[in-house]
């Protein structure tokens, strides 16, 4: 098989935001409590309650910005039983995941510590579902204000004396669904109204997210920019890659057949088309594309792990994940003028997870490695390139083979993100270098010759990164030989 990229690369055509690499943590099974949050008198070694072994892995990704609390668990959640001394702190059910007691422990001071800890922006999800506009005033008050005031005081009381920096603060999450099971037309009311009271003190400034449809919800979409584009900053739009049906059974994360894989894999590309459908009715209200597209929930969606519980969403992740991962982030970057944040659910124990835990062990995952591979592309410039790929073709699905996306980083190198994906060939990509010079390249590779490949507490590093070698000058350009179920990026410094 052979594929063809050509790349211009004196054609730029702008930044690829670095939010596209963007992390969401729910209140959710073990994602927070375990996951991230121990306690100050764990066992396990921490910081300031937080579990070292994952903040050293997380802070390697340099995690631009972090979703939080929620998810369903944002609509259902109030602030205020969150902050204060931990032990005086309100416990309630946790009604979407699992029923269990949430003791509040991690909660809006815990976070700007993590946030902190990581280098990472925060991004709060407010309550509309459940919440009220004057709870929801209060927190942005609580977090951001400087002067003279009850919120301010009782955060000074609570031991933090500065505001905080804050940008990101979405409105309401999936507000047509678990967020309160609302029309868009009253929604997009909801969010006019909620929005006037989150307010900018000082010189901080708020990007405010409305939140937005669910999948192919394109009225969704429609009404809220109709009705309220003028008032916000971002868009939200939810999707996942789920084989099989959400309700009657999504598939194993590892168990799977080649009909899956496939299917998997076709559905993850799919979000390109969401992204093209969305982003035409955005540009209808908002030609200038001011108002970004936040892919703030996105990724695998498999059944969970046998005999864990299934409000969890444990599951485990293999190769294929790394695969939706690479593929995923080549097209954000491909639609970085309109999509201006990504957050992939989620960081730790949940969904297409970066890190599983267990106890006192932490492995990494595919998924992982495919995050630490593309930071080359935070903030870099995207270049022009024309993909001409070949098909795989399975029953009645076809798909390309290669997904690509290129840049130019802060560095001044090019970089080349590939993922091949079919599970059985390797694919010659002849890579056309125009308007630079060809000088030294090196690569890096993440591959695996099983379908279910993946790491485990008893074997941690089945799939890692190595180098990658695979490629010969060719013309002035490259001939990269991408092996079966790889993610490739190659690095190329011009030459003189
Ligand atoms: O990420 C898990 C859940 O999926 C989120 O809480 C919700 O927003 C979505 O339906």
């Amino acid at each position: 098989m052979s594929t063809k990229l050509i790349i211009q690369a004196d054609v730029t055509e702008g930044k690829i935001n670095k939010n596209i690499y963007g992390h969401f943590a729910e209140h959710l099974g073990r994602g927070i409590y375990e996951g991230i949050w121990v306690g100050e008198d764990s066992s396990i070694p921490n910081t300031k309650g937080i579990r070292n072994d994952v903040l050293e892995a997380l802070q390697k990704l340099n995690i631009p910005v972090l979703r939080w609390p929620g998810g369903c668990f944002a609509d259902e959640y109030h602030w205020k039983d969150g902050v204060g001394p931990r032990e005086e702190r309100k416990r309630m059910v946790n009604t979407h995941w699992g029923g269990v007691v949430e003791n509040n422990h991690f909660g809006t001071h815990e976070f700007f510590t993590l946030c902190e800890l990581l280098g990472a922006e925060p991004y709060i999800c407010g309550n509309v579902g459940s919440g009220t506009v004057q709870e929801m005033s209060e927190w942005v008050e609580y977090m951001t204000f400087d002067g003279e005031s009850p919120m301010t005081a009782w955060r000074q009381e609570n031991g933090r004396e500065e505001p905080w920096k804050l940008t990101y603060f979405g409105v309401g999450n999936e507000n047509w669904g678990c967020g309160g099971n609302m029309r868009p037309e009253y929604y997009a009311d909801l969010y006019r109204r909620y929005q006037t009271y989150v307010r900018n003190y000082g010189d901080n400034k708020l990007y405010k997210i409305a939140g937005g449809a669910n999948v192919d919800d394109y009225k969704w979409t429609e009404t809220l920019m109709q009705e309220a584009a003028p008032m916000m900053d971002g868009l939200s739009l939810h999707y996942y890659t789920i084989p099989g049906d959400f309700w009657l059974g999504k598939g194993s994360a590892t168990d799977f057949s080649e009909d899956e894989w496939h299917l998997t894999l076709k559905r993850a590309l799919h979000i390109e088309e969401l992204i093209e459908k969305h982003g035409t009715i955005m540009d209808k209200y908002d030609p200038e594309k001011r108002v970004g597209l936040i892919i703030d929930e996105w990724g695998t969606w498999f059944d969970v792990e046998p005999g864990t519980n299934p409000g969890f969403l444990y599951q485990q992740n293999t190769i294929r994940d790394a695969l939706v991962a690479g593929a995923s982030l080549n097209i954000f970057n491909n639609h970085s003028e309109r999509v201006q944040m990504a957050n992939i659910a989620q960081t730790v124990n949940v969904l297409q997870a970066m890190i599983l835990t267990e106890g006192q062990e932490m492995i990494k995952t595919p998924t992982y490695h495919v995050f630490d591979l593309y930071q080359v592309h935070q903030d870099a410039e995207r270049l022009s390139s024309h993909l001409e790929s070949d098909e795989i073709k399975h029953g009645e699905l076809a798909y390309p083979t290669v997904s690509t996306s290129v840049s130019r980083g802060k560095d001044g190198k090019i970089h080349i993100s590939f993922c091949n994906l079919d599970h059985t060939n390797e694919v010659t990509v002849n890579t056309e270098l125009r308007g630079a010079t060809l000088g030294t390249v090196s690569g890096k590779i993440l591959a695996s010759d099983k379908r279910d490949a993946r790491n485990t507490f008893d074997s941690p590093n089945d799939v890692e990164v190595v180098s990658f070698t695979n490629f010969a000058e060719q013309d002035g350009g490259l001939q990269v030989t991408l092996p079966a179920m790889s993610v490739t990026v190659l690095t190329i410094e011009e030459g003189a």
